[in-house]
């Protein structure tokens, strides 16, 4: 089966789980067409493809607006293929997260206009040690609010590998 990956990433987390997926992907026999839209002066083709799946991390409540763009462009081509939307956030680590996280995931599908067949919500990652003042305030106080977790410089990955495994399976084999 033929299989296009569209992602973006800002710390590494979303690109970590593309690779991942690919890598899985490509063992089990697919050929997968990985793009990352963070690196494209145009929007790509996904006419070759049987299935879709996209990947996005949340910032500030919301998916890269380049990301937004490009899969609103290709919305006519998404409507015609299952596809699979892998929204990457740190709300999706808790349940008492998760309705929060869903509403990023709504707010995203009324702006771009697109409507997955298939949608999951997947844990990210935190990387204390790279983010500057203003970011480190924002993950304290605001998306890890009411969590007291002991987050070091190094990277916190809260990313659920079997879980996403199970989901991405379940959607190559329907
Ligand atoms: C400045 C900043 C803002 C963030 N805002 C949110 C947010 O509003 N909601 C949320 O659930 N996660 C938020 N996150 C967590 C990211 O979604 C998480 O770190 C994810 O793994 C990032 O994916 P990436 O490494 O692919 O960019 C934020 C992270 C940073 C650094």
């Amino acid at each position: 089966m033929q299989i296009a990956l569209l992602f973006e990433t800002a710390e590494g987390q979303t690109r970590k789980i593309a690779d991942f997926i690919a890598d899985r992907l490509h063992a089990a026999g697919h050929k997968i067409t990985v793009i990352d839209a963070a690196d494209i002066s145009a929007t790509p083709s996904i006419e070759g493809a049987d299935k879709v799946i996209l990947a996005a991390p949340v910032h500030e409540r919301r998916h890269p607006p380049a990301f937004e763009a490009t899969i609103s462009a290709l919305r006519t081509a998404i409507a015609t293929r299952p596809t699979l939307m892998l929204s990457v956030s740190l709300k999706a680590a808790f349940a008492d997260g998760l309705n929060e996280a869903r509403d990023y995931l709504a707010e995203m599908k009324m702006r771009t206009g697109i409507s997955p067949s298939e949608e999951a919500m997947v844990a990210g990652a935190v990387r204390m040690g790279s983010y500057d003042y203003f970011e480190r305030q924002i993950l304290r106080h605001v998306v890890l609010q009411g969590h007291e977790i002991a987050l070091n410089d190094g990277p916190h990955e809260f990313t659920d590998w079997d879980a996403l495994a199970a989901v991405v399976d379940a959607f190559v084999q329907a």
